[in-house]
């Protein structure tokens, strides 16, 4: 087995008493760097402190790096999903009309989640793999009244799927100024470009276990003048307001006991990547994406979508089983993952953030060569 990392060596190991080192390339979660693990093993400090406010500051201005903004940020012990929910249920109240772009699993789900919260929902629905034009979105900003806000999914993790961002809310912000952009930028941001204040979006939201390569359990979320203002007021228990999460960072504290762990593993890639500069760390992404790409010609497979995001690429081989090929890849100590959904069992997909750089790449797309030279 190869090493496949000239970051660090990565692995969790043994199975079946094998000595078999994992390679984990799912796009997300991904794997967790020895200095991010170091700093999840640190002592816990309490949240009422002078030192929590020192280290929770040092997060927020880590955060406005990441999100390029100088505005709003805040974090929120979470899952993705809770992230995105939080800033709609903060954000809108029942009535408001929300349009939708939904491309897939998890945008589909914020089409879902419109209905709970009692949101009329205007809905533009494209099959997986597709994307709305900028036409196309415009042109539903006009069915009807006023529209309070657009979901968007930067990158639609099931299918690899990339929404031209800064395009769409540049019309957008043209033509309907008062909109407020909301983003699922779960695995976009920190893995490709990403601009908040110059792009004008509202609200954005990401989660720890994707290019801020940690466990899952912490979102960041970054809010416009025109978001925060939106907030409404509500309970300090309301624990899903971002209200109370912006009134706290203020503070520079934390509404509820705050993951401090997680917190810790996030803190530590922020100063990595302020260190790196984003540049760098989106062209690592990239390089990885565009060597991964190239060999996949080259084993004659197929991108699902053309319109690629960096951040991972979900692919095919033509007559052959997807799950086969997993499972062998599996085998050999790398972790893909397969289709959700309608795509399940129809495609693979694999990671080009962190740690899944193109020497991880290389070592994967040999063992996928050998495996395909097989019958
Ligand atoms: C684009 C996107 N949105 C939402 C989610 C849901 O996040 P979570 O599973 O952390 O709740 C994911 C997870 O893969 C995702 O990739």
């Amino acid at each position: 087995m190869r090493i496949v990392n000239d970051f660090q060596l990565h692995f969790s190991k043994l199975k079946d008493n094998l000595e078999l080192l994992m390679h984990l390339l799912t796009p997300g979660p991904v794997p967790i760097p020895d200095f991010v693990q170091e700093a999840l093993g640190q002592s816990v400090i309490p949240h009422r402190s002078a030192q929590f406010e020192a280290f929770y500051a040092n997060i927020l201005d880590g955060l406005r790096y990441l999100f390029q903004t100088k505005q709003t940020v805040c974090t929120m012990a979470s899952s993705g999903t809770g992230g995105v929910e939080a800033a709609m249920y903060s954000l809108f109240k029942p009535g408001d009309r929300v349009l939708v772009l939904d491309n897939g699993k998890f945008s589909g789900r914020w089409a879902t989640y419109v209905n709970v919260l009692g949101l009329e929902l205007i809905y533009l629905k494209k099959s997986w793999g597709e994307i709305a034009t900028p036409k196309e979105v415009l042109a539903a900003m006009e069915e009807g009244g006023k529209v309070k806000g657009v979901v968007l999914t930067h990158c639609e993790t099931s299918t690899g799927a990339y929404l031209d961002l800064e395009e769409i809310s540049y019309l957008l912000k043209q033509k309907h100024p008062e909109t407020l952009i909301v983003v699922d930028g779960i695995a976009s941001i920190g893995a490709t470009p990403f601009y908040f204040d110059a792009w004008g979006i509202d609200c954005a939201v990401v989660a720890s276990q994707k290019a801020l390569m940690n466990p899952a359990g912490v979102v960041a979320i970054a809010l416009s003048e025109g978001s925060t203002a939106t907030l409404r007021a509500t309970d300090p228990g309301d624990y899903q307001n971002l209200y109370n999460y912006v009134q706290w960072a203020e503070k520079r504290n934390y509404p509820f006991t705050p993951p401090y762990s997680l917190l810790s593993g996030l803190l530590a890639v922020l100063n990595h990547y302020q260190e790196k500069t984003l540049p760098v760390i989106w062209n690592q992404v990239h390089q990885s994406a565009q060597y991964f790409r190239q060999r996949l010609k080259s084993l004659k497979g197929n991108s699902f979508t053309p319109y690629l995001s960096d951040s991972m690429t979900a692919f095919q081989f033509e007559g052959r089983d997807p799950e086969s090929i997993r499972s062998q890849l599996e085998a050999q100590g790398f972790w893909l993952s397969g289709g959700q959904g309608p795509l399940k069992g129809q495609i693979l997909r694999i990671s080009h953030m962190g740690l899944a750089d193109q020497v991880a790449m290389e070592a994967c797309c040999d063992a996928l060569a050998e495996i395909l030279s097989k019958n």
